[in-house]
């Protein structure tokens, strides 16, 4: 599949996603948008892949919704077309990991589609904001509530009504990414990273993935039990077994995704 604004590569077990629109800081143009969620839904469906990377370039991972593209339109427009709706959700509701490696600029729906990956890499240069008050509008693909809950209520809602950004050693004091690399090492750690995801057993990465994920859905009782149930249905698998047995035997496990 050839596309125009992402460029996509596949690391042996690990698909890597570069947004592609360098001139516009890899600005989320409708076209864009669409490319991402077909390569995703790509990488979803093919089973020699265990784990996804999504990045941008050294100047930004995206600088938001392409502003352009949005100028023209009335509410109506918006409203009736759906507008950020399809195609925008695709990385939030991927069954396989997805790790944003972040450089430079994230931005409004740039930093929304960070957050809706399951963990963020952030290169020393990256700078996060939710800049969408500053141009007369509010975050519309989950900024306020993802940010909400992960960097807590104050700083969310500073970012939120200033466009104040935030740069990466505060953002992962914040809670916001897991750990901040040099810029040059960043994509190659992220793979790294995938790639060790992606040498583990799938039906568990999936459990523990789904797992986690319940805690920004449900009551914390709910997700308990929810986390018991599913930890239970690991002893189902031939991989629990095989996992438990080749510690037992100080070798490592062979996985067979059973
Ligand atoms: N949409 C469209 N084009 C964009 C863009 C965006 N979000 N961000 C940057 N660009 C374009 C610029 O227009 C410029 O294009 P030209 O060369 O054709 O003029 C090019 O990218 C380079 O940008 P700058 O010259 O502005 O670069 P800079 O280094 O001076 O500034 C920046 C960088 C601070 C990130 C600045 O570009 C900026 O403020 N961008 C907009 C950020 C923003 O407001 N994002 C939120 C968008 S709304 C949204 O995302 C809603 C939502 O929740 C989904």
């Amino acid at each position: 599949m050839t596309y125009e604004t992402i460029l996509v590569e596949t690391h042996g077990a690990v698909g890597l996603i570069r947004l592609n629109r360098p001139k516009a800081l890899n600005a989320l143009c409708d076209a864009l948008m669409k490319e991402l969620s077909q390569a995703l839904d790509t990488f979803e469906k093919d089973d020699a892949i265990g784990a996804m990377v999504l990045t941008g370039n050294d100047r930004a991972f995206a600088a938001g919704a392409d502003i352009k593209e949005m100028v023209g339109l009335d509410y109506m427009d918006v409203y009736l077309g759906g507008f950020i709706s399809e195609n925008w959700q695709r990385a939030a509701t991927c069954r396989k990991p997805v790790i944003a490696a972040v450089a430079g600029f994230a931005l409004g729906g740039g930093c929304e589609l960070a957050m809706m990956c399951d963990f963020i890499l952030a290169a020393d240069t990256a700078k996060f904001g939710q800049p969408e008050i500053t141009i007369g509008t509010i975050p519309g693909a989950g900024g306020t509530q993802r940010l909400a809950r992960f960097v807590g209520k104050s700083k969310a809602m500073e970012m939120c009504l200033t466009g104040r950004m935030m740069d990466a050693v505060e953002a992962e004091r914040s809670g916001l990414v897991s750990r901040v690399l040099p810029a040059a090492e960043l994509v190659d750690e992220a793979i790294k990273t995938a790639a060790k995801i992606a040498s583990l057993s799938r039906p568990v990465v999936l459990m523990a993935k789904e797992s986690v994920g319940r805690a920004y859905e449900t009551t914390l009782s709910e997700g308990v039990l929810f986390e018991r149930r599913v930890f239970h249905s690991t002893f189902a698998l031939d991989d629990r077994k095989e996992g438990m047995t080749a510690f037992a035997e100080k070798r490592p496990p062979i996985f067979r995704n059973r």
